[in-house]
């Protein structure tokens, strides 16, 4: 991932054609972190290949279970029971954030200590989100200024609580979850926007039992896990990139197979149809909980699209994505509620409206959104990705509409979800 790799996108007529995805991300982090605490051997095929979630694994490992990855890309884990191996080394995250906030929860409640480390961009981000509920159940975390990695966990026996956070983070919750399957007596956690669900799917996937009420999830201490074989989904957040290209060419046609419909995960699917693009799903079939299915999508002219509140914490990973489309729409785009974006893997909100305004496009930043008038012509330009996969994958998309070549800078990034972007793409590509 040092190769500071510059890709030239030159313009796209048309985007045509089906594939698949690479596995879910977020469903990936979760079947390797359960596996761990499983009985028995689990098995994934279609296990995300990013390096997100490789370092899952190599943490899995280095926590004593044993890992394996053939060359169909399957993945198999020996679990280990609850108690897992005190590692010799700090474990590395990577730059992914859901490894070092899911495992944390995990590592809290192991009769071990161990530090947690990342990248640049991952010592940067807040984990005072994980630090203070975790801290509540009993373990003892100490951290670097400003409640960041690295982090060193001094696990112990919890308790479990009732918390609210006061993010929307499917991290957070997970991660709080994790503790309590691990911790005496009951946990709940009340979201103050309903997020992604994977963590509660998940668990009931490995047979524990989580409860739902409303906006609140509930486990019991203690229950055993119980390993799993399963296919991952193809990752909808990865299918957004395409399915997005498609939208701004008025002759495409997409299908996409074997894709995530998960409704806590689908929102983006609205959004482009209100944008204009008639969207179908078939063979949707349920998966250990997930919905799954094939999404074909040919464009059309709609209207401009408002993202806040409850919306804009459901469509986090896709509001890159959908900004950089936007001047190519014919209503325009405004996203509002999104100050969550200043802490991914950059300051998503920033970047977005550097790499707009350089491929000429007018758009309004705001406190915590952005507003951008639909019907524009760009460019094409030097683009940055800041070292963020979904910002050069979603400039990767506006350029593909702009006029003239492009350049995306340290386009390197997208191995992080997804490392055969750039390939997959040529081939949907009609110029
Ligand atoms: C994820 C949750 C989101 C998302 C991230 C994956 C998950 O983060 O941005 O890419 O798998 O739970 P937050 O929980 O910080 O919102």
């Amino acid at each position: 991932m040092h190769d500071h790799k510059s890709v030239t996108i030159h313009p796209a007529k048309n985007i045509l054609g089906s594939l698949r995805v690479p596995g879910d991300k977020s469903i990936s982090h979760r079947y390797a972190m359960l596996a761990a605490l499983a009985n028995g051997q689990s098995k994934f095929d279609n296990f995300a290949p990013g390096a997100d979630c490789a370092s899952t694994l190599e943490c899995v490992s280095a926590l004593g279970c044993k890992v394996e990855r053939d060359e169909k890309g399957i993945v198999t884990i020996e679990g280990r029971g609850l108690e897992l191996h005190a590692p010799t080394a700090p474990l590395d995250c990577g730059n992914s954030g859901s490894t070092m906030r899911m495992l944390s929860g995990i590592l809290a409640g192991q009769p071990f200590s161990s530090v947690l480390i990342g990248d640049a961009s991952l010592s940067r981000r807040p984990m005072k989100r994980v630090i203070e509920p975790l801290t509540q159940m009993g373990a003892q975390i100490k951290s670097a200024e400003g409640e960041r990695a690295p982090l060193e966990i001094h696990g112990a026996k919890l308790h479990g609580i009732q918390y609210r956070p006061t993010v929307a983070s499917a991290q957070v919750k997970t991660s709080v979850l994790f503790a309590g399957l691990l911790a005496e007596g009951k946990t709940s956690v009340e979201e103050p926007a309903r997020t992604r669900d994977h963590g509660e799917l998940a668990l009931r996937a490995f047979g524990v039992e989580v409860q739902r009420d409303r906006n609140t999830v509930s486990i019991q201490g203690g229950q055993t896990v119980q390993a799993l074989e399963a296919y991952v989904p193809g990752d909808i957040s990865s299918a957004a990139f395409f399915l997005s290209a498609a939208a701004i060419f008025p002759e495409s046609n997409l299908v996409i197979d074997g894709v995530l419909l998960n409704p806590t995960r689908s929102a983006l699917l609205d959004v482009l149809s209100a944008m204009g693009s008639r969207i179908s799903m078939v063979r949707v079939e349920e998966s250990h909980g997930e919905l799954v299915g094939t999404i074909a999508l040919v464009p059309g002219q709609g209207r401009h699209v408002l993202i806040e509140g409850a919306l804009t914490a459901l469509l986090i990973d896709e509001l890159p994505v959908l900004a950089a489309i936007a001047p190519y729409t014919v209503g325009g785009l405004e996203v509002r509620d999104a100050g969550e974006l200043r802490v991914k893997e950059s300051d998503r909100l920033s970047a977005v409206t550097k790499n707009l305004r350089v491929m000429g496009a007018e758009v309004e930043q705001t406190e915590a959104g952005w507003r951008i008038p639909g019907g524009q012509r760009l460019h094409g330009a030097e683009i940055e990705s800041y070292d963020d996969h979904r910002i050069a994958m979603a400039f990767t998309i506006a350029a593909l509409r702009a006029e003239g070549d492009s350049v995306i800078h340290n386009a390197e990034c997208v191995a992080i979800s997804y490392p055969a972007f750039f390939e997959d793409l040529e081939r949907l590509l009609e110029r």
